[in-house]
């Protein structure tokens, strides 16, 4: 396993949109390699979640985990989850103002509106199917990172620029009251 570099924004690799990865592809000793890239990387930064784009490689996979995590403390637990070929379905109009942060976007945040509930559907690194239904906070951790594979940031997700900031001045001036809203959707969904 190795340690890959993390793209930053600017670079051409973050906005393409990723292609499909075959089941055959996915089966091979190379994939499955990159696959653990992916979360060794992501858990050495210590991302909430990373995209392949985001280690220059656009192809349509994503890394999910949530454990005691320090970027972000007030986040639900959830376990590695390693999405292929992902594809999300909204399923409700209502969304949530969370505030975001990327590791391809250093040190700043901004508040991007989420949808709370959604399903996902995407096989997991074995090719097995995933079907399943995301609520709450944890929602808006698979959206932002499936937007990756889009080619999209959370910077575009945006709808008050005015809420971008710093991480310090983040947890100077916006986080006390964020991570009230985000108690109160965890309180509500359980995730
Ligand atoms: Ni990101």
């Amino acid at each position: 396993m190795a340690i890959r570099k993390i793209a930053q924004i600017g670079h051409p690799v973050l906005r393409q949109r990723a292609r499909e990865v075959s089941l055959d592809e996915l089966a091979s000793a190379d994939f499955q390699r990159f696959i653990d890239d992916l979360v060794e990387t992501m858990r050495d930064a210590n991302g909430a979640g990373l995209a392949a784009t985001q280690v220059y490689e656009p192809v349509r996979v994503c890394a999910i985990e949530v454990n005691n995590n320090p970027r972000y403390p007030y986040k639900p637990k959830v376990p590695l989850t390693v999405l292929v070929n992902p594809v999300i379905e909204l399923r409700t109009d209502e969304r949530f103002d969370n505030y975001e942060g990327c590791l391809s976007v250093p040190g700043f945040r901004g508040v991007a509106p989420r949808a709370t509930e959604i399903r996902v559907t995407a096989l997991d690194r074995h090719g097995a199917p995933i079907d399943r239904v995301v609520r709450g906070l944890t929602a808006g951790t698979f959206q932002h990172e499936v937007d990756h594979l889009d080619g999209l940031l959370f910077v575009d997700r945006m709808v008050d620029p005015k809420t971008f900031t710093t991480w310090g001045e983040f947890e100077r001036y916006h986080q006390a009251a964020f991570v009230e809203r985000a108690k109160a959707l965890v309180a509500r969904f359980g995730e």
